[in-house]
């Protein structure tokens, strides 16, 4: 499928999304947000992917935020829908079955930041740059921010960094849990894409159930989330892959997961 704003390619199972806008820092515009969505059914839909790396175009930017130009001439209604459209797109990347990982090679601001909040796992390069500095623009973050940060990064923190507009580098984002691990750059892309092919090796159904126990506990009582997660293992029970990973290690060897 051919996109105008987005560098989509296959490797090996292994889907690479590159936001493809470099002159305005890979900022999100209605169509990239439209074509995230397409990318993303291919990589849910596609047999020959099992999971995808999200990063942005060119060494400054992964994405530099909404396309202000755009949002500058919204009105409320229209505001409100972008919103609504942003956030489908990246609860949509958020509830993937097959793992998502951002590589950060650059400024992450506003719907960047977003983002890679809803992608499963962030790795930054040590010249990342993050932060959500919509309040500057006399808006709040409308792509999932004010709750996905929170959740991240607990309250105060996600305060902080909203209130008041900090950019903050890789290492701090690191230190403050907003992303899992900071590489060189020159080592992003080969670090995220050996962590997605450990990932992408165990049985891809114990992946997606692990996935969803994690999103929807996020928003269910302890009890509650604890009733999934029973019930999420107990389905798995009924999978060759569960047969094959324990026989594999009683053999003593690698197992030879099929997704049945
Ligand atoms: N929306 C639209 N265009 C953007 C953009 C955005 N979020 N971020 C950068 N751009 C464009 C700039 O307008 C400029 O385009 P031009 O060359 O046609 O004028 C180009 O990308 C390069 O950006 P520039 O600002 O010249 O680079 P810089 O190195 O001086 O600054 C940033 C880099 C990231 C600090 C700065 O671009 C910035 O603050 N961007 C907006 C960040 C933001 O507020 N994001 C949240 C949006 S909700």
């Amino acid at each position: 499928m051919p996109f105008e704003n987005l560098a989509f390619d296959v490797h090996d199972r292994v889907a690479t999304v590159r936001v493809n806008r470099p002159d305005k820092l890979n900022a999100l515009n209605d169509e990239t947000i439209a074509e995230l969505d397409q990318a993303m059914a291919l990589v849910e839909r596609r047999e020959d992917v099992a999971g995808a790396l999200i990063t942005g175009a060119g060494t400054r930017a992964f994405v530099a935020g909404a396309d202000i130009a755009e949002l500058s001439r919204q009105g409320p209604t229209d505001g409100q829908a972008r919103a609504r459209a942003g956030q489908a797109v990246f609860s949509r990347i958020e509830s993937c079955p097959k793992p998502v990982i951002a590589a950060v090679n650059g400024f992450a601001l506003g719907g960047g930041c977003e983002l890679a909040m809803a992608c499963h796992i962030r790795i930054a390069a040590d010249t990342a740059k993050l932060g959500q500095p919509e309040l500057k623009l006399g808006i709040t973050p409308g792509y999932g921010g004010t709750q996905r940060l929170v959740r991240l990064v607990g309250k105060g923190r996600a305060l902080q960094l909203l209130l008041t507009c900090e950019v903050i580098d890789a290492a701090e984002a690191h230190r403050i849990g907003l992303v899992n691990k900071v590489v060189p750059a020159a080592d992003l892309l080969g670090d995220a894409e050996r962590m997605l092919r450990q990932i992408i090796a165990f049985g891809p159904l114990a992946v997606g159930l692990c996935i969803e126990a994690v999103n929807r506990g996020d928003d269910l009582p302890l009890d509650a989330g604890l009733e999934l997660e029973a019930s999420y293992f107990g389905l798995l029970s009924a999978t060759a892959d569960m047969h094959e990973g324990m026989q594999a290690f009683l053999e003593k060897r690698a197992a030879r997961f099929t997704g049945r």
